[in-house]
This record gives C-alpha cells, structure tokens and sequence, in this order.
C-alpha cells in the first residue's frame, strides 16, 4: 500500500551575502596562477558570494529561515523544530540551530540540532525531519536549513579548491500534512562510505589541534564519485518506484551544485534532460549543505516549482556520505 507523505514543503528563503565576486574579482583579489575562462570552462561557476566580518552561518540561516516563514505565512513562534544542515557553524557549540532559534524569537523548549554530512547535509536534515514528525506528534511545523560560510575554510593559495565554493543558506518550512494529503516528502535515501574520508577533507578540528583546517580534495577522484552517485539510475528508480514513479516522471532533477560538469553528467546518466535540471553553479558556486535548499528557493522565486510537480534531489559530498530525496510540490 502506497505510504502518503507525513510533510509538504509550505515556505522556502534564501540568503546570500553582500555583492558576488566574479571569477576575475577573485583571481584578482588573492593573486591566484588561474583564469576567468578556466574557472568556467572547468566548473560552470562564474561568481561566489564570500561574508564578511560580523557574518557567520547562524546570520545566514536566520535570513534565510525569515524568508521561508514570510513565505509560509508562519510566525518563527509555530515553529517546533530547526534543523540546521552544515560543516562550517559558528560555533563548535553550541549547534547553529540553537543560536537561529534565539535569533528568530522561535518556541522555548522547542527542537534545535545541526547535522553534518557535508555537501548532502541538506538531505540528511530532511531525513531528521522526517523522522521528528513520525515520531513526536506534536510537532507542526520544521524549518529545515542548509547554511554555510565555506570562506572560513577555503585556502586562497590553493587555486583547484578556493575557486570552487562559496557561502549561503537556503530554509524550507515542513509542515505536517493533514490526513490524505499526496504531496510532500515523498521518500529518502542516503549512505556513506567513510573509506573515502581523506579525498575530500580538512585537516584540522576540535580533536584535532583547535582550528577548522582548510579543504582539501583530490578533485579528479571526487568529480568520478559524484558523477557515479548523483548519476546512479537504478538507486534513483528504486527510490521514485516507492511512490510509484519512474525517472520519466521527474518535472525538476535538483542535485548538489559542485561543478556544471558534475551535474550534467549526473544528469545524462539519469536520462533527465538539461532543461529540467536546476542549475544555479553559475550563480553561487558550490555551497555545500546550502546548495539544494538555495536551489529550490531560486527556483520557487522564479516561478519554476510549481504545485503537483515530482521533484527529485540529489546529493553527494565530503565522508562520501550521499542522499536522495522524492518530492511532490
Ligand atoms: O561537493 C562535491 C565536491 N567536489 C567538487 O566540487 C569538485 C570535484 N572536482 C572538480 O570539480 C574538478 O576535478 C576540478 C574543477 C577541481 C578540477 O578540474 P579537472 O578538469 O579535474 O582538472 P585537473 O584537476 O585534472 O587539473 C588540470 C590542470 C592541473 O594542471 P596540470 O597539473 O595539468 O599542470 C591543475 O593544476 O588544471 C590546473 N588547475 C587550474 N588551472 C587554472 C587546477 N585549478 C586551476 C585553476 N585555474 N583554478
């Protein structure tokens, strides 16, 4: 029997800081060995956006989660939840979730907690989500955020990583659905491979002598894993068959936004054609946990998500940890 989905997305905001910084702006800025058309050429990115002092991945969330509660017509009082998808917080602790709570005036006593599974945080919060509504009944409404300021631990010496990030937050809003309601969050799925932990990584942490450490990546290794994890079509039918759909059905495929490249091939692989692929790499780079949520909000403001659509998103990142979400707008 088809299992109808406990939550719909009903508010989506985003944030990303200050003017952007173009691929020019940067090479510029930090005396980089690279070119404007290299950058694009190789990656599909054309700018970033970088905080500044006084802006952290808290600030960030709390625009963000602003818009998304504007948007759902919600005062941050109904919220029951914040789930906070990131790599880069604030603070070791406590959680940005807990300093977006005090930010936004949200419930006392109500649910705050971040996750960390790097580029696929954002799917990875969902699934918190989701199991926050199956499990505590008295929870109505979740702000579920990806928010990141990836400048904080980007070497601007090392010209194959610092050109591909950038900082941002996007927030949805998760409400319980009522009794019979089909769309929502369809279903999820998400593994890891710990083995691969040193491709894609930063140095230093808490345990590790203090400072966050910078991000290191073997990016032809990662590139190759991401395709073949954001492109696997069999694992993306499978999850699609759970409300009985297929890969044809898909109106918007919207994957982690590392690299152009990455997800056009991705995109091949799944047989979705590029014209229904969200793609905002250009735009803002690669904004780890943010980058799905960012995406979808961009798309819902220019009117591309609309109601009764399937959606399917796609992550993959840094552990490698992975993940996939079903949606119908
Ligand atoms: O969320 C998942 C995270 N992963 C990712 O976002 C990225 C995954 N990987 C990639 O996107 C790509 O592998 C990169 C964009 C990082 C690199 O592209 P590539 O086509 O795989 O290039 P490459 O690593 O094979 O490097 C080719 C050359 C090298 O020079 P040599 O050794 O051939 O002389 C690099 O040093 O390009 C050089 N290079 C650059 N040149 C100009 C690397 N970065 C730059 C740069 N400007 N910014």
């Amino acid at each position: 029997m088809k299992t109808l989905p406990l939550c719909r997305i009903v508010g989506l905001g985003h944030c990303l800081p200050n003017a952007p910084i173009g691929n020019a702006d940067l090479i510029a800025r930090y005396g980089l060995q690279s070119t404007p058309d290299w950058i694009e050429q190789r990656t599909g990115i054309t700018q970033r956006y970088f905080v500044q002092a006084g802006q952290t991945t808290s600030t960030l969330a709390a625009i963000a989660a602003r818009a998304a509660l504007v948007q759902a017509g919600l005062e941050a009082g109904q919220i029951d939840a914040i789930v906070v998808a990131t790599c880069t917080p604030d603070y070791t602790f406590p959680s940005v979730a807990t300093l977006v709570q005090a930010a936004l005036g949200a419930r006392a006593g109500g649910i705050a907690l971040d996750v960390n599974a790097a580029c696929s945080g954002f799917i990875a919060a969902l699934s918190m989500a989701q199991g926050l509504f199956a499990t505590q009944p008295g929870v109505q409404n979740i702000l579920v955020i990806g928010a990141e300021t990836f400048s904080n631990v980007l070497d601007f010496t090392d010209r194959s990583t610092c050109v591909l990030f950038g900082d941002g937050a996007g927030a949805v809003v998760l409400q319980r659905n009522p009794a019979g309601e089909e769309r929502g969050v369809l279903h999820i799925q998400q593994g890891a491979d710990g083995t691969h932990a040193s491709l894609l990584h930063s140095e230093f942490g808490v345990a590790q002598g203090n400072i966050a450490g910078t991000v290191h990546m073997q990016g032809a290794a990662v590139f190759k894993h991401a395709v073949r994890q954001m492109g696997d079509a069999d694992q993306a039918q499978a999850l699609l068959q759970l409300s009985g759909h297929s890969l044809d059905d898909v109106m918007w495929l919207v994957p982690h936004q590392a690299n152009a490249r990455i997800l056009e091939a991705a995109a091949t692989s799944l047989g979705v054609p590029m014209d229904k692929v969200i793609m905002t790499v250009a735009d803002h780079a690669n904004t780890s946990a943010a980058s799905i949520p960012l995406a979808l909000s961009v798309a819902a403001e220019a009117a591309k998500l609309q109601v009764g659509q399937l959606v399917l998103l796609q992550a993959f990142g840094a552990g490698f940890t992975w993940g996939s979400a079903s949606l119908k707008i």
